[in-house]
This record gives C-alpha cells, structure tokens and sequence, in this order.
C-alpha cells in the first residue's frame, strides 16, 4: 500500500495559502494542495510531492489561483422585503437615525420578516446566499434581529441553519435579539432586556441555535448598561459575544465588549485610541464594514491607523442587511475596503479569509491553506490575489 493515499489533488495552479507565518500572501507557484477526508492533507511545490503519494481524483487548476474559501463573518442574511423606499428618503435628505426614530428603519424589515412564514423567508433568502457563495464564500456568519419576538427570532435563525444544509454552506449563527426594541415593549426597554435573557437566551443556548449574542449598543438602540446585561448572560450560557459597536456614535460599547473578551467589535466608525487599546488587549477582531459606511454615505472613517499601530487583526464583510447594506458580494466590498478604507489588497485578503476566521474564534480551522485545516477552497481565474480586490465584485471559478 502506498504512504500517501490521498481524495482529492490540486495541481498546475498558485496557492495563495495567507500562511499566518508569512508576511505577505504567502504564494507557491506551480504549488499542489492534497485533501483527504475534508482536511488539507498536504501542500507545498509540485515539485517536491513524495514519491510514493496517489490520489483518487486529480485537479488541474489550469495556472488559476486557490485560496481559503472566504469568509463573510458579519451579515444579516435572513429577513423578508427591502427598505428601496428608505433609500429615497435617505437620497432626500432624512437621515437613518430620523428614519428609525419615526417607526422605520429595522421594525419596518422586522414587521415583514414577521408575516413571512419560514417557507417564504428561506425562500427569499437562498438568492442572496447564492449570490455570496459565487463571491467565493463558504462560510457566513447569519444573525437574527429582524423577529424581535421568540417564534421569529427562532424562525430566522432555523432558517440560517437550513440555508447552511441546502446550500453546502458553513452557517455560524448569532442571535440579535437586542437589535431595537419590538413595538410591543415601547418605551419599556428593560423589560425587553428581560425576557431576552430570561426567555430567549437559555433555549437558544440550550438548544444549540447560536453561536454568538450580538447587541446593537447605540443612542438609538440600547445603552451600555442594557448592553451589560446581555453580555453578562450569554457568557453564562456559554455563547461568545459580538457588538455592533461606536457605528454612529461613541458610547464606549467597545471597551465594554473587551472586558467581555468579545470575539469581534463590528463597524467602529467612531471608535477612539483608548478603544483600540481595550481590544488589542483583549484580543478581540475588529470587523470593519465598508458595505454600511459607503450606503449610509458616512464621513467618519473608522481609525484603521490605529488598528494598525496597536496590531489588532482587521476583518471585513458584507454586513448584508435591508438597511445599511444591501450587497451580497464580498469581492465588492473588498475593493471597497482597498477604495474607501485604504486597505491594502493583503489586508483586504486577510479581512476575509484569516482574521475573519478570528471574528468567529475558528482560525484554528479555516482561514489559511494550512495542514490539518479543513480543505474549503476558493478556486479563482486570475494570476495574482491582489486582482480581487482590484477588480470591482469578482466572482470565483469554484467554492
Ligand atoms: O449592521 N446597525 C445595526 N444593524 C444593521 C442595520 C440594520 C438595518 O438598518 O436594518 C447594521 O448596519
Ligand atoms: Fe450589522
């Protein structure tokens, strides 16, 4: 019996492997990359594969590049109807904050998402997956926050998951319940803050339908103490914690979310230095979302600079949602991070693929081409992974 007997072979292509132990895209020309059963099995130079290895099928990439499967690590996938209309009176002068104060803005979607039924919500939802996945993703994370009620919270997050199933997806799950207040708690804010963790937290715990609890902690949705409750009872049941954190404003929701070791702070337009420093500590990812800041038409940059300096890993995604970002590309929004942030193509790459991984605390798996990672793989018809984020939404050859 041969050594190395492996299920699946690239060859004749460049691996653009992102390899954390290199500092750039980290390349091999002409490389081969071996799976078996699901893992990466072995990768390096055509040239130095053992003598002794097989393998069942044999792929040709035809010099095209192979990366990791990107990664969208913040959407909001799942809801029904579209807010077209809100991006009139945006276009006219209101503003988002204006709009959700007058009763639109998310309860708009959350009263659609409601009458959908579960059919009709997957139904709505499986093209915009489809769409994400010819982007070249094969893992999304999907919150929920557009039920604001149990069944439809449930109902969305069930969804997520059946998304993941048909469509060979890897879902990651984050349930949002603090996203804004239903109309049936108005101007009851704490009591709403109870029932989520009183009644909706531990079955969504217990019965395993999230990963993450996700709080919109903003002037217009809840403040820092409400925030503090909820991240007090996920982490005692077990689910990791993500904020949508300094998008309109600062209120400090970052460095609170530090101290709750957080696994991403998402948007951070207006985050300041002292907030930098709290996640470098804390070793939490920043989740930048260009998508929101390019439909919104905000002026504030988020302080990349910073993030920089302080070394804190930088993931970008669609941030797919009605209201702020109606995309489903995540090329496009890699050139938007390169146009609009200055990003480099690198650190766009790595915002999608690596340091994405990180937002979802699964870089021990996916993220780089590396052994022993599970094998999901981009395949791309260009020569240099730069070309991704240079051209304008490019779609991949293969997931
Ligand atoms: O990520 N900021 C809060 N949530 C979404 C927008 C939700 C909506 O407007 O429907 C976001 O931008
Ligand atoms: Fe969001």
């Amino acid at each position: 019996m041969k050594n190395k007997e492996w299920d699946q072979l690239y060859v004749n292509g460049t691996l653009c492997t992102l390899d954390p132990a290199d500092s750039s895209f980290g390349l091999i020309k002409d490389g081969a990359l071996a799976i078996k059963d699901n893992l990466i099995a072995w990768l390096g130079k055509r040239s130095d594969l053992p003598a002794d290895y097989s393998s069942e099928v044999e792929i040709n990439l035809n010099q095209q590049v192979l990366t990791p499967g990107l990664i969208d690590c913040h959407t909001h996938l799942v809801y029904a109807g579209n807010r077209a209309d809100e991006f009139e009176k945006r276009l006219n002068g209101a503003t988002y904050e204006e709009i959700a104060k007058s009763g639109g803005g998310i309860l708009s979607t959350v009263k659609a998402t409601r009458q959908a039924s579960f059919d009709e919500l997957l139904e709505q939802t499986i093209p915009r997956a489809k769409q994400l996945k010819e982007s070249g993703v094969t893992t999304v994370e999907i919150k929920s926050g557009y039920g604001l009620d149990f069944d439809s919270e449930i109902k969305i997050l069930k969804v997520a998951k059946k998304i993941g199933e048909l469509l060979g997806l890897r879902v990651k799950t984050t349930f949002l319940g603090a996203h804004s207040i239903p109309p049936e708690f108005k101007n009851r804010a704490e009591d709403y803050i109870n029932f989520l963790c009183a009644e909706m937290i531990p079955v969504i715990a217990n019965e395993k339908l999230a990963d993450f609890v996700d709080v919109f902690s903003e002037k217009i949705a809840f403040n820092l103490e409400q925030t503090k409750k909820i991240f007090e009872c996920a982490s005692e049941y077990g689910l990791g914690i993500k904020c949508h954190a300094e998008q309109l404003s600062n209120i400090g929701a970052t460095e609170l979310a530090a101290r709750f070791k957080a696994v991403s702070v998402d948007h951070l337009e207006f985050l300041d230095e002292d907030g930098v420093k709290a996640i470098a500590k804390s070793g939490t990812t920043a989740v930048l979302l260009p998508g929101a800041f390019y439909f919104l038409r905000e002026q504030q940059l988020p302080p990349i600079d910073l993030l920089r300096k302080h070394e804190v890993p930088i993931a970008i995604a669609t941030d797919c949602n009605p209201g702020t970002s109606p995309v489903t590309s995540l090329t496009l929004i890699m050139n938007m991070a390169c146009t609009l942030f200055r990003l480099t193509p690198l650190e766009a790459l790595r915002g999608v693929t690596i340091n994405a991984a990180k937002a979802l605390g699964m870089e021990n798996k996916i993220g780089s081409l590396e052994v022993g990672k599970i094998a999901d793989v981009a395949i791309w018809d260009i020569r240099h992974p730069a070309e991704l984020s240079y051209s304008i939404g490019f779609r991949s050859s293969s997931t």
